[in-house]
């Protein structure tokens, strides 16, 4: 049997801004996706004939990247993320997948996590109109701490470019990694899921017609870039104190471009008495917000009192990898 994990993701910096070209950083996380394939009789799913066209991402990674013509597959897919929630579920189903595949037939060779980023993402873009950031299925593949911006920033390494024919017209992105100190290792990401669903285009296209609106909102984008880059080098340079307080900053610009929502709020206070910062991550209005905290477990019940449902990570977890049968 071959088996694979691929990690979720959280934004930690520059959401919506990098719509508009700033850089966002993400982080992946200790939840994620568990595919275990093997062959057998009959196609299955979970135990259940397997629907290719309910299941556009496996799909697509079977037919279209694999070409795969062989025996049918007993397929098992586990998460522990939260789905539509903002943590990249889907990204890491097909770093996933992409990784079992690829360890079923090819036994023992390892793994090229920058050609899984790219499969992912090609996937993402399939399933969803072609309309796709390779956020998510970067920080997936390659874990850690990821950069994605349109050029390489100061103070991270390149890794590779992507890009991608959009409705809209061709789009470019740069992959960059950032080192974490050890010392990032006494702190921990508490994600708090408000168990609302937001999708993604729906917040950006009302993004867009707020700035159409109040063309000086402008302003908060540039200001979200700024908090972006101080947070990065406040995480480069292990000062959890920082990281904290940009975090806090960014999620009041945020609350400016009307991404926010009640239950986002509710969270992000009941987390910040016992946090260094906290604030919504991903599209907003709904899905989920983050903290980070010396103590996540204080973190964590302080979210479930308030209605939410926590999650614990380490901040950057490693990424896709084959796991022992
Ligand atoms: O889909 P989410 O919740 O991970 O957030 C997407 C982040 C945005 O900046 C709002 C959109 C994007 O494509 O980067």
């Amino acid at each position: 049997m071959a088996r694979a994990f691929a990690p979720g993701k959280c934004i930690l910096f520059g959401e919506h801004a990098v719509v508009y070209g700033h850089p966002a950083v993400a982080v992946a996380i200790d939840g994620g996706v568990e595919v275990s394939i093997e062959e057998s009789d009959r196609w299955t799913l979970e135990g259940l004939p397997f629907d290719s066209s309910r299941h556009p991402h496996i799909s697509y990674i079977l037919q279209e990247v694999f070409q795969y013509d062989g025996p049918s597959l007993r397929m098992q897919v586990k998460s522990s993320l939260f789905s539509s929630a903002g943590l990249g579920s889907s990204a890491a189903l097909s770093n996933a997948m992409g990784a079992a595949l690829h360890s079923h037939l090819n036994p023992g060779q390892p793994l090229d996590p920058v050609a899984l980023a790219r499969m992912g993402h090609s996937a993402e873009a399939r399933a969803q109109q072609g309309r796709a950031s390779p956020t998510d299925t970067a920080t997936s593949a390659l874990g850690g701490c990821v950069v994605v911006s349109g050029e390489w920033v100061e103070g991270t390494r390149h890794v590779f470019d992507a890009s991608l024919s959009t409705p809209e017209g061709e789009r470019e992105w740069a992959i960059n990694a950032v080192d974490l100190p050890d010392n990032l290792e006494e702190a921990w990401l508490v994600i708090g899921y408000t168990g609302d669903i937001s999708p993604t285009g729906r917040m950006v296209a009302g993004v867009a017609s707020l700035l159409e609106e109040k063309p000086e909102l402008e302003g908060e984008m540039d200001a979200i870039a700024r908090i972006t880059r101080a947070g990065l080098t406040a995480l480069s340079a292990g000062n959890l104190e920082a990281v904290g307080m940009a975090m806090d900053a960014c999620h009041e610009r945020l609350q400016r471009l009307q991404v926010s929502s009640p239950a986002l709020e509710a969270l992000v206070e009941a987390a910040r008495p016992h946090a260094l910062g906290a604030k919504l991550t991903g599209a907003g209005g709904g899905g989920c917000m983050v903290a980070l905290a010396r103590e996540p477990r204080r973190v964590a019940e302080s979210i479930e009192i308030a209605g939410g449902k926590p999650l614990i990570s380490r901040v950057g977890a490693p990424g896709v990898h084959l796991l022992e049968n």
